[in-house]
């Protein structure tokens, strides 16, 4: 197939979609758009307008999922999925996953009319950071059929349920074993930034990823004695903010003793929170991530140890509970290869690597053979505003998409899955 030649218009025009998009948000002046907030409908909006446009048939799941077919060239062709998450970090930047749906939309576009051996399904994931309910992946768990009861009842700060959140948004959660995966699924792929800053190092516009790590994440409650900052003496109290501060720095350094590990205390609340209080409880999340699941349960059990003991010394109680135990995932060989080659094509050196952030795909791969390119990012920043991609980048990644899609409809491999889907 002869690639599109107007690739730099359409690039263009991601980015600006992407910053149309960063539009819809829980806070003015910044970008915040959780799962199924007011800011989620204008979102799901707008996609569907482009996907129409196209001539795809778009619902919105029971998990609040975007899901938009772009039928293949006879109605029964299997379908490939192609898609990343629509819901954001707070303060967050443009491209953090919704790159990955206007990627996915403007790919289409540029196949004109032409249709494929294979169907498209374009999928916008619902809720891939945990920033509302502390767990990530609720929509991708939804599809491999893991959104259970108990996630279900999971509260937000609000105490509104996830089931409360779906209703709340017009959607049946009793439908949800609808939201899984078609059985007719050949593959999931999605386009993502880097967020880092080795591709950029590199000097390469696009990576192709070999494995996402694992994660463990953790929400800590260290309990004390709130009391009077002025008149109680420092070998009187019972500060749970102190102590929490004390297993912070622990958390750094038992991260900084074993190669590749990574371990974050990115939330603290402290109650009841004034400067002349000492705090009666402190509330700490903690995220794990190591490619290998084996050091990364070990280092989350030492670091739930150590904030026992450091609660026991300091005569506080700790409680503590486990919101996501994720394995590391391996992207599936045999598309690996084939966007390896698709890059190469583009006329750029493929780069494979491990990916450190979590995404929907390590959710998917458990079930469907999954994959991953990466676009770089500039600086390296991500879930920050100032979080960017280059036009050109983006127009590599555009015919790497399309050339990828052409390599998969005419492999022998690909075509054999197909029989079997
Ligand atoms: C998602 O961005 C994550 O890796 O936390
Ligand atoms: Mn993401
Ligand atoms: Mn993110």
């Amino acid at each position: 197939m002869p690639i599109a030649r107007n690739l730099k218009i359409r690039a263009d025009e991601v980015i600006a979609r992407c910053h149309r998009l960063a539009a819809f948000t829980e806070t003015p002046g910044g970008t915040l758009r959780t799962f199924l907030s007011p800011p989620m409908r204008d979102c799901h909006h707008e996609i569907t307008q482009w996907l129409n446009t196209l001539g795809a048939e778009v619902t919105i799941d029971a998990a609040g999922k975007l899901r938009g077919f772009y039928a293949g060239e006879r109605p029964a062709a299997p379908r490939l999925l192609v898609g990343s998450h629509l819901d954001t970090v707070p303060n967050a930047g443009a491209y953090d996953g919704i790159v990955g749906v206007v990627l996915a939309v403007a790919v289409l576009e540029a196949l004109g009319d032409r249709r494929l051996p294979f169907g498209i399904e374009v999928i916008g994931f619902s809720e891939e950071e945990g920033v509302r309910f502390g767990t990530p992946f609720l929509g991708s768990r939804a599809l491999v059929g893991r959104l259970d009861e108990e996630l279900l009842k999971r509260a937000d700060t609000n105490g509104i349920s996830v089931r409360a959140a779906i209703e709340d948004f017009g959607l049946d959660p009793r439908e949800i074993p609808l939201a899984r995966l078609q059985p007719d699924t050949l593959a999931y792929l999605e386009f993502h930034i880097e967020q880092g800053p080795v591709l950029e190092s590199l000097g390469q516009p696009l990576g192709v990823v070999e494995a996402i790590v694992g994660q463990t994440r953790m929400d800590l409650r260290f309990v004390g004695r709130a009391n009077h900052a002025g008149t109680t003496p420092m070998h009187l109290r019972r500060d749970a903010l102190a102590a929490a501060a004390e297993w912070t720095v622990a958390v750094e350094r038992t991260a900084q003793s074993e190669p590749n590990l990574v371990a974050t205390v990115g939330r603290v609340e402290a109650k009841p929170g004034a400067a002349n209080v000492i705090a009666g409880e402190a509330r700490v999340s903690l995220d794990v991530r190591h490619r290998s699941d084996d050091v990364r349960r070990r280092a989350a059990e030492a670091l739930g140890r150590q904030a026992e003991e450091i609660a026991k010394r300091r005569g506080l109680s700790l409680e503590g509970r486990i919101l996501l135990e994720q394995n590391a995932a391996a992207m599936e060989p045999f598309l690996v290869d084939q966007i390896e080659e698709a890059i190469r094509e583009t006329g750029c050196e493929p780069h494979r690597m491990v990916s450190g952030a979590g995404h929907d795909a390590m959710v998917l791969a458990e079930k469907v053979p999954s994959a991953m390119i990466f676009l770089r990012s500039p600086g390296g920043i991500s879930h920050e505003p100032a979080e960017s991609v280059l036009s050109a980048d983006v127009e590599k990644a555009l015919e790497c998409g399309l050339r990828l899609l052409d390599q998969l409809a005419g492999s022998p491999e690909f075509q054999k899955r197909m029989c079997r889907a």
